[in-house]
């Protein structure tokens, strides 16, 4: 293509991108991201973006953000990686130690220390206190499917030995429509059928079971509305008896699940799904209840993503930073990735309590030892970036303007109800899933074949938006860093595409 920028040419000549039909993706010059600004990307031609998404809901306080910037810097002037197989290093202890601090609140532990509060999901207080640090979010998810699998095993098989029977494998239970991500321990965990089907001779077995999706709950009696799907459902909590249900069939088996595997408050990429207030602290407690351990996938929701109110206590808690602690859960493995160095740099940690950590111990030949590690595992440059962007978000300014970015995005969202293409729309802090469909009285879904929220995207981008949709699924995850008037643009923006593509007048 004559004209084309430098760039573009290099990427349709040499680059596979992920996710995407590349037969597509040679049809076009790509957007080529020259720069960025707070929520603001800019491509080779001087055109202005908006960063709808955070960048695949990486980026926390905007892009060039001085402080993560300057943190880099500082810490490039020292070294930028040294290993950590055998070598300990400085940002990476001083990062460990903040994520323990932030990953046990205060709050929970007086009142679990006083007997003021029943611990929500089991006793004695569970505390994480070890840090395994990764490259990304599907290695945080193996990190912990491992130590979980192996922890399990080697209980199982000291019961089993006095016994005198084999134990049978350890087995995991994730949620229906789960995605922990791409790597192969990670894929078996999902429950994607475009993703995960072909790679089924790759993979273990793991089990789904029934995840609330209260739009399309075939249990939600409730005619359609114009609300989220979670205000107005008529049901009895059915979700949770599968859940119930599921564990006792295994525990029958004789062989009760190792772990539940779960994203709190909202799946992600199985479409912004998001769970009705309860629904978390009681699937918790079924699993504590069957001796299952919890794995949480923050990969997406940690870092504040999901808000600053506290459904279990019903107040704002600006220091709660996971989402698994706004229902009072504490899991006994919590994954981090994406957010944790504010959207700069691939790194990941698996955090676990002493227990597990314990499991591990041994003299050298008894190889107890975690066989496991990454070439850039603590990796300097990350581990400074993060502890600049936990310091931000702490910081009382960014929970004043993440409280007033949320506000602004439940208000301006309320304006799409008027669309008849608007099915439900879904927001948990800083994150909407605004689902698309043929008509809202009737829920009809847009075949994936008519690419309706590829289109919509397309649309968007046009007109100075950058987002991807989870099919009918437009996601919308501003940046903490944009601008109240930046988040009415983006709505504003998604408003005018919808009406564009699907051509509809208000119903
Ligand atoms: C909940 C969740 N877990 C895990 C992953 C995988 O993370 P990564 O793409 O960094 O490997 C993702 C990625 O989108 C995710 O959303």
């Amino acid at each position: 293509m004559n004209g084309m920028n430098r760039f573009a040419r290099l990427d349709r000549q040499f680059v596979w991108h992920p996710f995407t039909q590349m037969r597509d993706w040679l049809q076009s010059e790509p957007i080529v991201i020259a720069e960025g600004h707070g929520a603001v990307l800019r491509d080779v031609h001087g055109r202005e973006y908006l960063d709808a998404n955070s960048s695949i809901w990486t980026n926390l306080h905007g892009h060039q953000h001085p402080k993560i910037n300057a943190a880099i810097r500082r810490q490039l002037g020292k070294i930028a990686h040294s290993s950590a197989l055998g070598l300990a290093n400085e940002p990476a202890s001083l990062l460990a130690a903040k994520l323990v601090e932030a990953a046990n609140p205060r709050s929970r532990r007086r009142e679990e220390a006083d007997g003021s509060k029943t611990p929500s999901s089991g006793s004695p207080p569970r505390r994480l206190r070890r840090v395994f640090f990764s490259d990304d979010g599907s290695t945080a998810l193996e990190v912990a499917l491992k130590l979980a699998y192996e922890f399990t095993r080697r209980a199982r098989s000291a019961d089993s030995l006095s016994a005198g029977k084999k134990a049978a494998e350890p087995k995991f239970l994730s949620l229906e429509g789960a995605y922990h991500g791409d790597t192969v321990g990670a894929v078996a965990l999902g429950h994607i059928e475009l993703f995960h089907r072909s790679y089924a001779g790759l993979l273990f077995r793991s089990d789904k079971v029934m995840a609330p999706y209260c739009y399309r709950c075939p249990f939600n009696r409730a005619r359609p509305e114009r609300a989220d799907a979670r205000e107005y459902r008529n049901c009895h909590w059915e979700c949770l008896a599968k859940v119930e249900q599921k564990f006792s069939a295994q525990q029958k088996k004789g062989n009760p699940y190792a772990a539940l595997v779960f994203e709190p408050l909202i799946q992600g990429a199985a479409g912004m799904i998001p769970q009705p207030p309860g629904w978390l602290k009681r699937a918790a407690d079924i699993a504590r209840g069957h001796g299952a351990l919890l794995i949480a996938d923050e990969v997406m929701t940690g870092f504040g993503r999901t808000g600053i109110f506290n459904s279990e206590l019903r107040t704002q808690n600006s220091g709660l930073i996971f989402a698994s602690h706004h229902e009072g859960v504490q899991p006994d493995f919590l994954c981090l990735a994406k957010g944790l160095t504010g959207g700069y740099l691939p790194m990941a940690a698996t955090l676990t309590t002493q227990k597990i950590f314990n499991a591990f111990l041994g003299r050298y030949d008894e190889f107890k030892t975690f066989f496991h590690g990454h070439s850039y595992t603590a990796n300097q440059l990350g581990a400074a970036a993060a502890l600049a962007s936990l310091d931000i978000l702490q910081s009382p300014e960014s929970v004043r303007s993440r409280q007033a970015l949320e506000k602004t995005l439940r208000q301006e969202l309320q304006t799409l109800w008027s669309l008849p293409n608007v099915g439900d729309i879904r927001q948990v802090g800083l994150l909407a899933g605004v689902e698309l469909v043929k008509e809202w009285r009737t829920r009809e879904p847009f075949a994936l074949r008519e690419r309706a929220g590829l289109r919509v995207c397309e649309a968007m981008a046009r007109r100075g938006v950058l987002t991807r949709p989870i099919g009918n699924v437009i996601v919308l995850m501003p940046p903490y860093g944009a601008t109240p008037a930046q988040v009415r643009r983006t709505v504003a923006a998604l408003d005018d595409s919808m009406r564009a593509v699907f051509r509809q007048e208000t119903s």
